[in-house]
């Protein structure tokens, strides 16, 4: 059967989960939310002291672990995890790991599965160009350096942390360089995406862009 699929692909802090999150629940699909699964492998290994260059042994803990995606956050072999995703050395750490070609392969291949059953929005890197090429409505969204670093620091600030501003920024824009010059599925826009700038956008302005998108693909029969 053919399922609806909505690609969301971005650079760090562009609004991705935030968007995706919010369409998904206006729509009542299911939100898989592809950053947090590589997140969750960095977790664990950090947990369970797997070094970053035994790329074998973490290809083996990402077919191990399972995922449970909810539209409010994951539960990795049934804990739910939230802030513990979030830091800056799991950040680091996700990044590096997804460089991995094994290691992507068995995330992709568990997403590809969510999908096989479910009608999905996905957020990540590479779900359009890679994990699902032919999802109805494949958006990219991106906004400035600056901009996604301030927010980003409103974010932590709002939540009683205390960072730097510019920190958060180069820690974004090194992670933004690894992710598009990795040679296994780098952060690119799909050709037949639709780019979204949410700079000088809200959050509604751009949900009410993405379903308007929805309505025209359904309602135009495509
Ligand atoms: O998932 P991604 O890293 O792309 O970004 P996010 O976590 O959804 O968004 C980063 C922060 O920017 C969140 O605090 C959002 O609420 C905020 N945001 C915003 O203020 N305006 C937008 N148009 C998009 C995101
Ligand atoms: O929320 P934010 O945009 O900062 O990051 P995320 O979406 O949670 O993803 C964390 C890291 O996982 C990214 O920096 C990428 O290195 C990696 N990732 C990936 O390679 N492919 C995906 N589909 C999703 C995330």
């Amino acid at each position: 059967m053919s399922r609806f699929q909505i690609a969301i692909d971005g650079p760090a802090g562009a609004g991705k989960s935030t968007v995706a999150r919010l369409v998904a629940k206006q729509l009542g699909l299911t939100y898989v939310d592809t950053g947090a699964m590589y997140r969750g492998i960095a977790w664990r290994a950090l947990k369970e002291n797997i070094s970053i260059s035994h790329e074998d042994a973490l290809s083996a803990l990402a077919k191990e672990t399972q995922f449970q995606l909810e539209n409010e956050g994951i539960r990795i072999n049934g804990q739910w995890l939230n802030e513990e995703l979030r830091t800056p050395q799991v950040s680091q750490l996700a990044s590096a790991i997804a460089k991995m070609a094994k290691v992507r392969q068995a995330l992709v291949s568990k997403q590809q599965e969510i999908a096989r059953y479910q009608n999905v929005v996905m957020d990540g890197r590479d779900i359009g160009t890679h994990v699902l090429p032919h999802a109805n409505i494949k958006v990219f969204l991106t906004a400035s350096i600056e901009k996604r670093a301030h927010r980003r620091f409103l974010e932590l600030q709002a939540k009683g942390l205390s960072v730097n501003e510019k920190t958060l920024q180069e820690e974004i824009r090194k992670r933004d360089e690894n992710d598009r010059k990795r040679k296994h599925s780098p952060l690119r826009k799909a050709e037949d995406a639709i780019l979204i700038d949410t700079t000088e956008q809200s959050i509604p302005e751009v949900v009410e862009k993405i379903l308007e998108l929805c309505r025209t693909k359904v309602g135009g029969g495509e």
